[in-house]
């Protein structure tokens, strides 16, 4: 299994050109197996899991298809990074913050606005997207998550993937341009104490 360097920062840090390499977390439902990278998730289905921290939900996709090999990217603060492609021996499954990056609408059980669509829809002329109703955003997930239209001014934050081919499990290790997690908690801490619940502090190692 490819492992990324020992340099451990905390996920908001995007002056950085390194990722984010946080903890290794198998990704799976909880209390369920990890998922399987070419097996789970379904082809085009959301898949939702909790990285880096417990109330900063996540997409797993699978877009039944290799993504670019790579991407440059900036954040909203012109800071570049290098996304590096799909990981599954398709080079089809990626992961991304479920955050918008424009004003931070996530996705909940009861509801949600960001999701990814495999088809266009009268807010969406682009098929294969992640898409934000709130204002219109959509991220092509092929491609780093960049955005094709709407206001967003970066892509979402992404979750650095790692595919282990002998045990086909899929690992969350790490973030790029996850400069949005300090202003998620802190729009959304005091109105929604269910986003911290059981969660550690900030500051300190997420919880696996
Ligand atoms: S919050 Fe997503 S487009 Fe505005």
């Amino acid at each position: 299994m490819r492992r990324l360097g020992a340099h451990r920062f905390f996920a908001g840090d995007t002056r950085r050109r390194e990722p984010a390499v946080l903890f290794s977390c198998p990704i799976g439902r909880p209390g369920g197996p990890p998922a399987q990278g070419g097996r789970a998730p379904a082809k085009n289905r959301n898949f939702i899991f909790h990285y880096p921290f417990a109330g900063t939900p996540c997409f797993l996709l699978n877009l039944g298809k290799p993504t670019k090999p790579s991407a440059q990217l900036k954040t909203r603060d012109e800071q570049t990074y290098e996304w590096p492609g799909g990981v599954g021996a398709g080079h089809s499954i990626v992961a991304y913050s479920a955050i918008c990056a424009h004003r931070l609408t996530y996705p909940t059980r009861e509801i949600s606005f960001i999701s990814y669509r495999g088809e266009k829809s009268a807010g969406s002329r682009f098929a294969q997207v992640i898409h934000c109703c709130s204002e219109h955003s959509q991220y092509d997930p092929a491609e780093g998550a960049k955005v094709l239209a709407g206001p967003a001014p970066q892509p979402l934050a992404a979750i650095l993937l790692e595919h282990d081919p002998t045990s086909d499990g899929l690992f969350a290790v790490g973030t790029w341009a996850g400069s949005c997690f300090n202003e998620f908690f802190s729009k959304y801490e005091s109105a929604s104490p269910s986003i911290t619940a059981g969660m550690p502090a900030r500051s300190s190692r997420p919880a696996a």
